[in-house]
This record gives C-alpha cells, structure tokens and sequence, in this order.
C-alpha cells in the first residue's frame, strides 16, 4: 500500500489516541454522575478530572480537525460501492461534529455555574455566571450529543469489523504507516 492510500502519521496518532481517550472519558463520565454528594469533596474531585480530560481532549481534537481540513483523507480503494462511500462521510463528519460539540457544551455547562473549573489543580479564568437555564441547555446537549455519540460509534465498530473480516485494506489505511 503507498502512502497515498493511507492516512498520514499525525492524523492516525490523533485517531488512536483520541479514541482511546473518548472512550475512558465516557465511561467517567457515567461513572461519575452517580458519585454521592456527601462526603463532599469526592464528587467535586472526579468531575474536575472530567472537565480537564474533556479540556484536553477538546483541544487535541481542535487540532485534528485543522488536520483533516488542510490534509483531507485518501482515496478510498477503487472496489468500495458508492453507499457505503456515502455512509462513511456522513458517519465520519457526524463524528466529528459530535467530537466538538461534546466538550464545548461541556465547557459551557460548566462555566455557567458558580464553580470556576479547575484544569488538573489549576483555576481556570471564570467568565461565565451562575445561570441554572444555560446550564441545563447545555447539560441536554451534551447529554444528547453522547447518546447520538455511542450509537455513531457502535456504527463505526461494526464497519471496522466488516472490514477486517474482508480483508479489504480498509482498516490498514489507520493503523499502518509507512
Ligand atoms: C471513540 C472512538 C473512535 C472515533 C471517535 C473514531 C473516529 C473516526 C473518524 C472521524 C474517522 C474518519 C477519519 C477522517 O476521514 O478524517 C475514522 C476512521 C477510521 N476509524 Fe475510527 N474512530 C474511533 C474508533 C475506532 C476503532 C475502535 C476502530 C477499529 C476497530 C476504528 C477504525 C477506523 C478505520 C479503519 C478508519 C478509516 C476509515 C477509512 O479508511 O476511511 N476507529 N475514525
Ligand atoms: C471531550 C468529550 C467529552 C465526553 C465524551 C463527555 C462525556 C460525558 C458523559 C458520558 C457524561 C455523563 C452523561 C451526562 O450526564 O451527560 C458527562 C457528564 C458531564 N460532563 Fe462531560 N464529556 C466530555 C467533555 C466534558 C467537558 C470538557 C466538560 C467541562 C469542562 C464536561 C463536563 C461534564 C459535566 C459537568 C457532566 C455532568 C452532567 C452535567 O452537568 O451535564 N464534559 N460527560
């Protein structure tokens, strides 16, 4: 396979690690909602980590997405039938559109309190103000961008399936470099 057909190192680093990385930070995530609120602290104490995981993975993928719009994507193989084509951009920029949206409303939810965000320890600037209406907007769009989130990526799993039982060179084009 020439490089060509492939993605290129940045843009399959950036795959695999922000992956990995949604995916601990949603299981954190549900895991976390049902914490007690006493004794006080605990709670606070992993939704912080949330908020500075969610932080970092917002801006990594901040910077794949500037990748994927000046280096664009290969050409899929000649033998891939125009719907599934079509299924993947969809699915693809679906993804991608969820991957903003999930730590922006975050964000946002989370600056509409009274609590400024700590970043792993750090006090972040506080703009926002305790507005409980924004807050929930905000909370329901995150709640939501989740849940349309794990259906796209069960979507996604079982495409990847498919294509390593054909054996297509599909899944080659994000794991392998050359
Ligand atoms: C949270 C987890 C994941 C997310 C958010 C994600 C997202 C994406 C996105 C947005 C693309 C399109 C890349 C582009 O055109 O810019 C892509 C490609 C791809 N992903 Fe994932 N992915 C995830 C997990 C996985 C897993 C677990 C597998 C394999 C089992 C996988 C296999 C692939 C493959 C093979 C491609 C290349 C498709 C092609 O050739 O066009 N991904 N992924
Ligand atoms: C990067 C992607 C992110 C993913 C995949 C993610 C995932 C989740 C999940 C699965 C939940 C539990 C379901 C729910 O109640 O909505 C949740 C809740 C929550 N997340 Fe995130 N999150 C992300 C980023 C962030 C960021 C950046 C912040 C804040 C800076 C944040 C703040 C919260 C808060 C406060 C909750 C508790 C429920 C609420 O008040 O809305 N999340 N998140």
């Amino acid at each position: 396979m020439s490089n060509a057909e492939r993605y290129t190192r940045v843009a399959i680093i950036l795959h695999w690690l922000i992956a990995l990385g949604l995916l601990a930070q949603i299981a954190l995530g549900w895991w976390m909602i049902d914490i007690p609120k006493s004794p006080p602290g605990v709670r606070a104490y992993w939704f912080n980590i949330h908020k500075s995981i969610g932080l970092t993975l917002g801006m990594l993928i901040l910077l794949r997405v500037v990748w994927r719009f000046t280096h664009g994507a290969p050409p899929l193989p000649d033998h891939i039938a125009g719907w599934q084509r079509m299924a993947a951009k969809i699915s693809h920029y679906a993804m991608y559109a969820c991957m903003v949206i999930m730590p922006v409303s975050g964000y946002l939810g989370s600056s509409f309190t009274k609590y400024p965000i700590k970043y792993f320890g750090h006090t972040l600037p506080h703009w926002g103000w305790d507005a409980p209406a924004y807050k929930e907007i905000c909370s329901q769009v995150h709640y939501i961008t989740v849940i349309i989130f794990m259906v796209l990526i069960a979507m996604h799993f079982a495409a990847a399936v498919k294509h390593m039982m054909a054996r297509d060179g599909v899944i080659q084009r994000i794991t392998r470099w050359g």
